[in-house]
C-alpha cells in the first residue's frame, strides 16, 4: 500500500533541515548503493557518519515516532536512521529495488526493508521533474508532495525518480521494518484502524466500536513481531 502523510513537518522545521543540510558535505550518492543501482542513481546524499545528517535525521525520527498517522500506517518495530539527498538538473535515479536488508554503518544493527519512506524537503514549485515514481500491483503511482509531507511504500516495488528539468529536489528517505511484514496485512489493520477513526468524533460512545478496535488489537496481536 502506498499512504502519504501530510504536514509530519511544520515550515518552520522544514526550513530549519534545508539550511542545515545546506551547510553539509555533499557526496555522490552511489555511497550506499549496491552494485545495480550504482548504475542507475545520478544524485548526492550525506554520508551517513555525517554530522549533519544525524542531527536532522534524529529529529525526523523522534517527531515520526509521534505521529499517530505513520505509527497506524508502518506499526514500526525499526526505523533506519534518514539518509538524504538531493538531485539537480539533469539527475535522477533510475528504476531499482531497494536492498532487502540494510545494515547501519556505525551500530552494525541490521533491518529488513519492509517499507520505504521519503520525506520531501523541497516544494514542487522549486524543481521539474523528480517524481518519484512507484510501481505495484495496482499500476503505477507517481508521487511529488510539499515539503514537510511524506510517502510510505512498500520497499518491494519497484521505483525510480524522474530526472529534473529544473531547480534543485531535497529529501530525506529511510527504511522502516514494521512489526507486521506482510503488505496485505498490514493494510488491513491500516484500512480498519481509519475506518474506527472515522467513527470516532460522533459515534465515540456505539458499543459497535469497542468491538471493532477489540477485532482491531487481536488482529495485531496475532500479526505483530515486537
Ligand atoms: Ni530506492
Amino acid at each position: 500500500m502506498l499512504v502519504e502523510i501530510a504536514d509530519v513537518l511544520s515550515r518552520d522545521d522544514v526550513t530549519r533541515c534545508r539550511q542545515r543540510l545546506l551547510t553539509a558535505a555533499w557526496v555522490d550518492g552511489n555511497v550506499t548503493s549496491g552494485h545495480q543501482s550504482a548504475r542507475a542513481k545520478h544524485n548526492q546524499q550525506l554520508p551517513e557518519d555525517s554530522a549533519v545528517a544525524r542531527e536532522v535525521g534524529g529529529a525526523i525520527v523522534r517527531v515520526l515516532a509521534n505521529h499517530p498517522r505513520f505509527v497506524a500506517a508502518a506499526l514500526p518495530r525499526h526505523v533506519f536512521p534518514p539518509l538524504f539527498n538531493r538531485y539537480g538538473v539533469g539527475q535522477q535515479f533510475r528504476a531499482h529495488v531497494d536492498n532487502a536488508v540494510r545494515q547501519h554503518r556505525e551500530s552494525g544493527a541490521r533491518i529488513r526493508t519492509d517499507l520505504s519512506a521519503t520525506l520531501f524537503l523541497a516544494d514542487p514549485e522549486d524543481y521539474d521533474g523528480g517524481e518519484l515514481v512507484i510501481e505495484d500491483s495496482f499500476g503505477t503511482h507517481q508521487v511529488k508532495l510539499p515539503a514537510g509531507h511524506l510517502v510510505l511504500y512498500p520497499a518491494s516495488s519497484l521505483h525510480h525518480v524522474t530526472e529534473i528539468t529544473r531547480g534543485q529536489r531535497l529529501g530525506a528517505f529511510f527504511w522502516v521494518q514494521s512489526m507486521v511484514r506482510d503488505d496485505g496485512q498490514r493494510r488491513l489493520l491500516w484500512d480498519l484502524d481509519q475506518a474506527i477513526q472515522g467513527l470516532q468524533p460522533d459515534k465515540a460512545d456505539h458499543p459497535s466500536l469497542l468491538g471493532l478496535t477489540n477485532v482491531y488489537h487481536n488482529l495485531l496481536r496475532r500479526w505483530a513481531d515486537v
